[in-house]
């Protein structure tokens, strides 16, 4: 193997990635090309070389220094194949792909289509990978989500104010659940689980009765609407709301020291799988442990066992 091209979503944890897997390859006698924007570049043959100086310094850095897009063509298999062929017109003779569901898919199909060598990285803030325990990106959201709650519950207590937080997670509630857990949150909705809004409005009143007037309620963005969430809330128990929508702060930022640990391993693994023949496949944490897992199983829908966590939060809430 000669040259690898590396190929990514953006997350906190991607560029420490890319700078593991160029230095990683570099030490192995292999030179790295990056794709631009994705699919999109693949498609276009967009690429920037990458040498172990074009590296240094983006370890701390968020987002991905390679750009990245939603890319619409690469649903089709014809402009799978452009991508295929722009790969083998590169003389690349494996590609590592970072990012989440969407982009782990995409691998997949230029394996079974087009018989590329692909390795995957786990990288989405989502968590939403079927069979990885920790994805890149991650726990630093989870952490900048943290550090905004702490500041909104400086005025949820100040003020005696019920407010609602809305974090991302499409499908999963990983962010949620972790945000209410470590923010110390007396509820969270997440994708998961039901709720029922008159239950959530009678633990409200009841707590209130109590002397308990400031409460903050996590929503993951794939369950619910913060507003309607605390609209409904006001409109049961006329009590004062306010909203806060996170939003993409939680996708950027400096990388936790987990995630730019994590993308070392990761990296250097994905590179050592490619060199092995392996393909097909991403480097998954697992019960502590890194290995290779089948591309087919880690893109279906993720089960996360959450009631534990969750009646967790409510017994110290
Ligand atoms: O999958 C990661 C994620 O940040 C989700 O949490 C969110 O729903 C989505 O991407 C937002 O996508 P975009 O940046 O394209 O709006």
């Amino acid at each position: 193997m000669k040259r690898i091209a590396v190929l990514t979503r953006d997350c906190a944890g991607v560029n420490a990635a890319i700078r593991a897997v160029v230095r990683t390859a570099a030490g192995r006698g292999v030179g790295a090309l990056g794709i631009l924007k994705g699919y999109e570049g693949l498609i276009d043959g967009l690429t920037v070389p990458l040498t172990r100086r074009s590296v240094s310094g983006i370890i701390n850095l968020g987002g991905t220094i390679l750009k990245s897009a939603r890319c619409e063509r690469f649903l089709s298999a014809d402009w799978r194949g452009r991508a295929a062929e722009t790969v083998r017109r590169l003389g690349i003779d494996g590609l590592i792909v970072m990012g989440g569901n969407g982009s782990l898919h995409g691998a997949h199909l230029l394996h079974v289509e087009a018989g590329v060598p692909v390795v995957g990285i786990p990288a989405t803030i989502d968590n939403d990978i079927n069979g990885v325990d920790l994805a890149l990106g991650a726990d630093t959201a989870v952490n900048v989500a943290l550090d905004a709650l702490d500041k909104i519950r400086d005025t949820a207590t100040s003020l005696e104010r019920i407010f609602v937080v809305e974090v991302m997670g499409r499908d999963c509630g990983y962010i949620a659940l972790q945000v209410a857990l470590a923010g110390g949150c007396e509820e969270v909705l997440i994708p998961e689980r039901d709720y029922d809004p008159d239950r959530i409005c009678a633990d409200i009143k009841a707590g209130n009765a109590e002397g308990k007037v400031s409460w903050i309620i996590i929503v993951a963005e794939g369950k619910a609407r913060a507003e309607d969430v605390a609209r409904a809330i006001t409109d049961r128990t006329g009590f004062e709301t306010r909203v806060a929508v996170l939003g993409h702060i939680q996708r950027g930022g400096r990388p936790t020291a987990l995630d730019r640990i994590m993308a070392a391993r990761l990296g250097r693994a994905a590179v050592d799988a490619l060199l092995e023949g392996c393909t097909d496949c991403c480097v998954r944490l697992r019960n502590g442990v890194l290995d290779l897992w089948p591309l087919d199983k880690a893109v279906l829908p993720k089960t996360t066992p959450v009631e534990s966590d969750y009646r967790l939060l409510k017994l110290l809430s």
